[in-house]
C-alpha cells in the first residue's frame, strides 16, 4: 500500500508536479510516425503529460509538436492549414486570422497585421523538439537547459521497413496500467483457459528453452510464482520463478527501465518494449515498438504464444499503427459469462482487453492506501519505490537516473527459460548469455543527438 500522499506523488504528472518534472526529463513516445505520414498531411491532436499539443509534418517533411491553442486568441491549431508559407517557409496556419507557425513554434506569417509590423518576431508557439525513430515520433518536454540525450533502445539502426510500433488508449493512470506488465503472477489467472490441460506434452519440460505451448502449462501448473529482483543501472529486472510439472525451475525475467519502459518476459529473450505514456493523470497511451530487424532468429519456442488460445491478440491482428479499442468499460469488455464458466478465466475475447478490464476497473487512479500487497507484488513495489525516489531526488537537485547517452539501452532484454540445476537466472538475456552472444551481439552505435 501507499499513503495517499505518496500515491498522489507517484501518479500525478501535470506541469510542476514532482513526477511530471521527472518524466519530462526523458525522451518520450508522443505519437506514431504513421499518424503524420506525409508532408502537409492533416495535423493530429496529441495530449501528453496533461498538455494539449498538435503534431504536423510540414511541407518539407519536418515534424512539429506545438501547443494546440493559437498564441493569438486560442483557436485550436488542430483545425489549421498545413501549408507552405512565404519565402520557402512552411508550417501550420491558424484558421481564425491566418497566423502561421513553423515546426519550431516561430510565427512566420501574421497577415492580419500591417506589413510593416514586427510583432510576429515577438510571438512564439510553445514547441517541443522531436526525433523520429522506430516508427515513433519521440519528444523531450523538460527544460531545454537540462535536455537529456535520446536513448537508443535499438530503433536507431532498425531498417525503416522493419519498424513496427503500436499505440492504444487506456483510460486509467499510467502507473496502474504499467503495473500489469510487472506482474507475472496474473498470467496464471487472468489470461488462463481450460484447454491448457489438453496441450500435449512435447518433451520440452526440461532444462533449456520450452515451447510457447508448454509455457502456458507451466503458468497454470504453478500459480504462486516466487519473485526475485535485481537492481540494475536502468531500473531493475525480476524473475518470476515457477516449478514445472517435471519439477524443474522455470523463470520469466522481465525488465523495467525508468521511467515507464517495460520488456516483458518472452521466449527465448525479448527486446520488445511496452511503454506507458501518460496522456494526463487519468489516461494512458500504451505504445509498443520493436528494436531489432530480426527477433528470435532460431524460432525458439515454436509457434507463437497465441497459436492455440481461445482469445485473440490485438498485435497479431494489426502489427502496427493506432489500435482500436473494441472492448471497453462501456460494453463490459464484451465479457461472456458462459465462456468465462467453461473456456477462459476472464470471459474476454481479446488478450490485451483482459488486462484493460482489470486495470481500468480499479478507477482512473486507484487509492493505493486500500491495497493489501503480497509477495507476488514485489516487482510493482520496487517500481513504485524507484519512481518515488527519483521524483523526490530530482526535486532535491539530484540528476534523473538512467539518462546518460553512453549507457547501453540496446542491451535491456527480458528472457524466459528452464534453468539447469543450480543455474542463476540473472545472466539470462544479458550480453553474457550464450544465445544473446550468438544472435544479438552488443552493438556500440553512434547515437542521435538530442
Ligand atoms: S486565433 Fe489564431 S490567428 Fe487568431
Ligand atoms: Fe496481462
Amino acid at each position: 500500500m501507499l499513503s495517499e500522499r505518496d500515491n498522489a506523488l507517484l501518479t500525478r504528472v501535470g506541469p510542476g508536479t514532482p513526477m511530471g518534472e521527472l518524466l519530462r526529463r526523458y525522451w518520450t513516445p508522443a505519437l506514431l510516425v504513421s499518424e503524420v505520414p506525409t508532408p502537409e498531411c492533416a495535423p493530429v491532436r496529441v495530449r501528453l503529460f496533461g498538455e494539449d499539443l498538435v503534431a504536423f509534418r510540414d511541407a518539407r517533411g519536418r515534424v512539429g509538436l506545438i501547443q494546440e491553442n493559437c498564441p493569438h486568441r486560442g483557436a485550436s491549431l488542430y483545425f489549421g492549414r498545413n501549408e507552405a508559407g512565404p519565402d520557402g517557409t512552411c508550417g501550420l496556419r491558424c484558421p481564425y486570422h491566418g497566423w502561421q507557425f513553423d515546426a519550431d513554434g516561430a510565427c512566420i506569417d501574421m497577415p492580419s497585421e500591417p506589413p510593416t509590423s514586427t510583432f510576429k518576431d515577438r510571438v512564439r508557439a510553445k514547441a517541443y523538439p522531436v526525433h523520429e525513430s522506430g516508427g515513433i515520433v519521440w519528444t523531450y518536454m523538460g527544460p531545454a537547459e537540462h535536455m537529456t540525450p535520446f536513448r537508443d533502445f535499438g530503433t536507431e539502426t532498425l531498417r525503416p521497413a522493419n519498424a513496427a510500433a503500436t499505440k492504444i488508449h487506456t483510460p486509467c493512470n499510467w502507473v496502474q496500467a504499467m503495473e500489469g506488465n510487472l506482474d507475472t503472477s496474473h498470467i496464471s489467472w487472468l489470461h488462463q483457459w481450460e484447454g491448457v490441460e489438453q496441450i500435449p506434452d512435447d518433451g520440452s519440460d526440461k532444462p533449456g528453452y520450452p515451447t510457447n505451448a508448454m509455457s502456458w502449462k507451466f503458468w497454470r501448473h504453478d500459480r504462486a510464482p516466487r519473485l526475485e529482483i535485481e537492481d540494475t543501472w536502468y531500473g531493475f529486472k525480476y524473475a518470476g520463478i515457477r516449478t514445472t510439472p517435471n519439477g524443474h525451475t522455470h523463470v520469466r525475467v522481465t525488465a523495467y527501465c525508468y521511467p515507464f519502459f517495460t520488456v516483458v518476459a518472452a521466449l527465448p529473450f525479448s527486446t520488445r518494449h511496452g511503454v506507458f505514456v501518460p496522456i494526463d493523470d487519468h489516461n494512458t497511451a500504451r505504445f509498443t515498438f520493436v528494436t531489432r530487424d530480426v527477433e528470435n532468429p532460431h524460432g525458439i519456442g515454436g509457434p507463437g504464444l497465441f497459436e492455440r488460445t481461445p482469445f485473440t491478440h490485438a498485435r497479431n491482428e494489426q502489427g502496427t499503427g493506432v489500435l482500436p479499442r473494441v472492448y471497453t468499460a462501456e460494453n463490459d469488455y464484451g465479457i461472456d459469462r458462459d465462456v468465462q464458466r467453461t473456456v477462459t478465466y476472464s470471459g474476454v475475447a481479446e488478450f490485451v482487453s483482459q488486462d484493460f478490464m482489470v486495470t481500468e476497473s480499479m478507477g482512473p487512479i486507484y487509492d493505493r492506501s486500500q491495497e493489501r500487497l503480497g509477495t507476488s507484488d514485489k516487482a510493482i513495489i520496487r517500481m513504485r519505490r524507484l519512481l518515488l525516489g527519483a521524483a523526490r531526488g530530482l526535486a532535491d537537485g539530484a540528476p534523473p537516473p538512467a539518462v546518460d547517452g553512453d549507457l547501453d539501452y540496446r542491451g535491456i532484454r527480458s528472457a524466459e527459460k528452464i534453468l539447469e540445476p543450480g543455474a542463476d537466472w540473472r545472466a539470462l538475456g544479458t550480453d553474457d548469455d550464450p544465445l544473446v552472444r550468438e544472435t544479438d551481439p552488443p552493438a556500440r552505435l553512434p547515437r542521435a543527438g538530442g
